[in-house]
């Protein structure tokens, strides 16, 4: 393993956005190739092989504005063979080439041709290809509001490796609305990848083959059901700092871990966050949060204000809770060192009303979907997750006719949690309510210990991955629009999304059918 490491050493990488290739009349076009590269994460660590978006992690960042369409051209120019150990067991992998990518873009609504499907998976250089390849240009037409997306690897069966490797970064996708509202900008606009990762004395990425004492008939490399990196990297530094002005800042923060969630706190008593977006962009009112519950994928904006606290230091912490181990070092985050002169009066506002967000509980519901979220085993005795007891590979059993509202209730089984993301469309989410899990184990039975609660303050706008606790249902709206045609759902812990907690879903277009 690797040696202790010295917190808050490094400075925080800015992202850098990148440029477009060409811009036409039908769009701003890019090209983006996937690489191997090295990099350091931290001062005492030697440099980390890892896969990245242009040789960078986090990738290039996209910049988009609202319905100016972006084309992506992803070009896959990785090794043939994988930075991490690949289990062949699961999803017939044995069959495949071992490196193959497939770039998502999360929180976009475009055609399932761009939507980054799992098995339309490619090699380098597209020498070989997934069933469902069509085209090596995706599309993403923006014509939703503004909000952070991300995009990384959903290549079928090794997402969780590739995203560990590296693929992933952001794409702000911008709109009029929110530019009125003269918000934190420029310099003073951060986004924030947070991320976990362990690490060896080499310096090189440590992601475990299998478990610590593996049966003797278990597959090697095995998947193992959770990972969480003994290290945090935001923006690809272990535990960075940044040195700011006594202002505001907006920070557009993003879990992109593979397994772990966060509890974010300040350690400080006049700072707070104040959040004014969640997924799919801005919040209808800024709400004070203490504690931000941050699950992988979920993307959260904040302002922290400086203002009060020049010449100080605080620390950006993950609330492991009162039993947590004092040595344990994911308890940090990163740094903010207010030892800046304030270059200009800070004219940015903080608006307490922020945009209109019509409830969806008003549309005429079609259908109620009870999806439940189940622990069961595979032959080798090895934990298996599932949606609705299916695999990735049966049938599709959630249909929904394009235009249409849906309810799902996403029923939790098991006990621990999982953050739920549907493709395609952003939902809100109607309520969280707890029930017996033992008397549900016994007969199956589901007794409501409590009545429904309404979700957290910051949950409460347009949302495209939410937290479903344990011995819980939790009940998300959605309108299933624009695109018809085959999108996937799945758990957003990638350790679970390859192993197979993950299901297509097809978006039914009668004008379909008649053609
Ligand atoms: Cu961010 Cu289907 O995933
Ligand atoms: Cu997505
Ligand atoms: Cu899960």
């Amino acid at each position: 393993m690797r040696p202790k490491l010295e917190k808050f050493v490094d400075s925080l990488p800015r992202l850098s956005v990148l440029e477009p290739k060409r811009k036409t009349k039908d769009g701003v076009h890019y090209e983006i190739t996937m690489e191997q590269f090295r990099a350091k994460v931290h001062r005492d660590l030697p440099a980390t092989t890892l896969w990245g978006y242009n040789g960078q992690f986090p990738g290039p960042m996209i910049e988009a504005n609202r319905d100016e369409p972006v084309h992506v051209t992803w070009l896959n120019h990785l090794p043939s063979q994988h930075l991490l150990p690949v289990d062949l067991s699961i999803h017939g992998l044995n069959r495949l080439p071992i490196v193959r990518t497939v770039v998502h873009l999360h929180g976009i609504e475009t055609k399932p041709d761009s939507d980054g499907h799992p098995e339309a998976w490619y090699t380098s250089g597209f020498q070989e290809t997934g069933p469902v390849f069509s085209r090596k240009t995706f599309t993403y037409p923006n014509h939703q509001r503004g909000s952070l997306l991300w995009y990384h690897d959903h290549a079928m069966g090794i997402t969780r490796l590739n995203v560990y490797a590296g693929l992933a970064g952001m794409y702000i996708l911008r709109d009029k609305q929110e530019k009125v509202l003269n918000l934190p900008a420029g310099d003073y606009e951060i986004p924030l990848m947070i991320t976990d990762r362990s690490f060896n004395a080499d310096g090189s990425l440590f992601y475990p083959a299998g478990p610590e004492d593996p049966a003797p008939n278990l597959p090697h490399p095995s998947i193992l059901p959770a990972f969480n990196g003994d290290t945090i990297l935001v923006n690809g530094k272990a535990w960075p700092y940044l040195e700011v002005e006594p202002r505001k800042y907006r920070f557009r923060m993003l879990n992109a871990s593979n397994t772990r969630s966060y509890q974010l706190q300040l350690d400080s008593d006049d700072s707070t966050f104040q959040q004014i977006g969640s997924d799919g962009g801005l919040l209808r009112k800024t709400v004070e949060m203490n504690t931000i519950n941050f699950q992988p994928a979920e993307r959260m904006d904040v302002i922290i204000d400086f203002s009060k606290a020049a010449g100080k230091s605080l620390t950006l912490k993950n609330n492991l809770g009162p039993d947590a181990d004092p040595n344990d070092d994911t308890a940090n985050i990163m740094q903010f060192r207010v030892n800046q002169p304030l270059k200009n009066k800070d004219k940015s506002k903080l608006p307490s009303s922020l945009s209109v967000i019509p409830s969806l509980k008003n549309n005429k519901v079609s259908v109620v979907r009870y999806l439940k979220l189940i622990g069961s085993e595979d032959e080798f005795g090895r934990p298996l997750l599932l949606l609705n007891n299916k695999h990735w590979h049966d049938p599709v059993t959630e249909n929904p006719q394009l235009g249409t509202t849906e309810i799902w209730a996403l029923t939790n089984t098991t006990n621990f949690s999982h953050p739920i993301h549907i493709h395609l469309i952003q939902f809100q989410v109607m309520d969280h309510q707890p029930f017996d899990l033992d008397q549900y184990n016994a007969d199956g039975k589901i007794i409501f210990t409590g009545p429904p609660e309404a979700p957290a303050v910051n949950n409460r706008g347009w949302k495209d991955t939410i937290e479903v606790p344990a011995a819980n249902i939790t009940r998300v709206i959605a309108k299933f629009a624009p695109y018809s045609g085959e999108f996937v759902w799945h758990c957003h812990i990638l350790e679970h999304e390859d192993y197979d907690m993950m299901r297509p879903y097809i978006v039914e277009d009668n004008a379909d059918d008649k053609k």
